[in-house]
C-alpha cells in the first residue's frame, strides 16, 4: 500500500481528486467505484469544482456505489442512493442512470446482490474510492468478513451503527443490515484510493497498512492488491511508523 500523509483534510481531498481525474483523463468512460460517508467528500467537491470550471468532464464516466442500507426507500435522504445523487451524480454532472447503487429496498435482496455483482463483473471498476471504518471495515465488510466475499447482505456491527447514528434521529433508526460489495469484489478494481481523515481512523489505518493481513482488519486485504494508494491526513496517519 503506497501511503501519502498530508497536512490537512483539504490536501487529502485534492490528492484523491487528482488520482480520480488522472484515471478519467486516460479513459473518459471510466468506471468509478464510489464510497459514501464523510471521507471522500473533499475529493468529490474538488472534482465538482473542476467540472464547474470546465477542467474536467465526467459526463461519460460511470459509477457503482459500494453499498446501500437495507430497508430504506431510495428516496429517503439517508439512503446511499440519495447521498450519491447529492454528493456525486449531481455536482459532478454524471448521468444518474449510469451511476448504480445496490437496491436495498428489493423484495429479493439476495437476487439484487447477485445482479449487482454480475453488473460489476461485466463492467469492471477502473478506480475504487474507499473510506475505512474505525473498526477497519471497507464497504460494509465488517471484521470477520472472508476475503473472497461478493456483493451480499450483511449485518452491521454495533460499532458501525453507532458511528453512523449521527445521520439518523436515533440509534434505533440506523438500519441493521446493508447490501455491500464484498472484499473479493473490491479487490477486482484496477486501482484503489483509500481516504482516511481524523484521529478516529489512526488505529484502523495502522492495522490496515502495517498489521498482518487478517480478517480482524478487513482493510488489511488491500496489502495484497498491486495498486492501492492510501491518502491520510496527519491525524489519521499519526500512528504509522
Ligand atoms: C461508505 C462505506 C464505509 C465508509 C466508512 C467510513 O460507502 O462503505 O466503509 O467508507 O464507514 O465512513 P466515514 O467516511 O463517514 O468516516
Amino acid at each position: 500500500i503506497r501511503t501519502l500523509v498530508l497536512p490537512t483534510p483539504a490536501d487529502v481531498g485534492e490528492a484523491a481528486a487528482d488520482e480520480i481525474a488522472a484515471v478519467v483523463a486516460e479513459r473518459p468512460d471510466a468506471v468509478l467505484g464510489l464510497a459514501t460517508g464523510d471521507s471522500p467528500l473533499g475529493a468529490y467537491s474538488t472534482l465538482a469544482d473542476r467540472v464547474q470550471r470546465g477542467e474536467l468532464d465526467l459526463s461519460r464516466a460511470r459509477g457503482f456505489a459500494l453499498d446501500e442500507y437495507v430497508g430504506l426507500d431510495p428516496a429517503d435522504p439517508q439512503s446511499y442512493r440519495s447521498v450519491i445523487d447529492r454528493t456525486v451524480t449531481t455536482p459532478l454532472r454524471m448521468r444518474r442512470a449510469v451511476v448504480r447503487v445496490p437496491d436495498g429496498a428489493a423484495a429479493d435482496l439476495a437476487a439484487a446482490a447477485d445482479e449487482y455483482e454480475r453488473a460489476l463483473e461485466e463492467s469492471g471498476v477502473d478506480i475504487q474510492v474507499l473510506g475505512i471504518g474505525s473498526n477497519g471495515h471497507i464497504g460494509f465488510n465488517e471484521p470477520g468478513s472472508a476475503f473472497g466475499t461478493r456483493t451480499r447482505v450483511v449485518e452491521l456491527s454495533e460499532r458501525t451503527r453507532l458511528d453512523n447514528a449521527r445521520f439518523f434521529p436515533s440509534l434505533a433508526d440506523v438500519p441493521t443490515h446493508a447490501l455491500t460489495q464484498g472484499l473479493g469484489t473490491i479487490m477486482r478494481a484496477r486501482r484503489i484510493v483509500l481516504v482516511a481523515i481524523g484521529e478516529r481512523k489512526a488505529d484502523a489505518i495502522t492495522a490496515a497498512v502495517e498489521g498482518p493481513i487478517s480478517v480482524d482488519c478487513p482493510a488489511s486485504v488491500l496489502q495484497a492488491h498491486p495498486h492501492v494508494l492510501l491518502i491520510a491526513d496527519e491525524a489519521a496517519g499519526s500512528r504509522l511508523t
